[in-house]
């Protein structure tokens, strides 16, 4: 595994997103309840960016055509069969660290 530092834990509010662009991958990271997830940002569907949907809960609703994720486990509500790519997180003095 290796973690690498995207952020301060204080750069995201409770129930919200950030965009992460790191190491050329792009990610979709979540304060949901002060726990953080990260999952990849581009909607499987037709690329939707997924760090500008609407959260609710543990959902986000992807904003061009409003597909739904988990957003700790990836899996599409929509289509059973499709999920987004999840990253292990961890905190380690305020700062969040994603696996890559
Ligand atoms: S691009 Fe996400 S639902 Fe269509």
């Amino acid at each position: 595994m290796v973690f690498i530092e995207v952020c301060s834990r204080y750069e995201i509010d409770k129930d919200s997103s950030k965009f992460i662009n790191i190491n050329n991958k792009e990610l979709a990271l979540f304060n949901i309840d002060n726990e953080f997830f990260a999952v990849d940002n581009t909607c499987p569907h037709q690329g939707g960016s997924l760090s500008e949907g609407e959260i609710h809960q543990e959902e986000v609703t992807c904003p061009l055509h409003c597909w739904m994720f988990n957003i700790k486990s990836g899996q599409c509500l929509n289509i059973p069969s499709i999920k987004v790519k999840t990253y292990k997180i961890k905190v380690e003095n305020e700062k969040i660290l994603v696996d890559l």
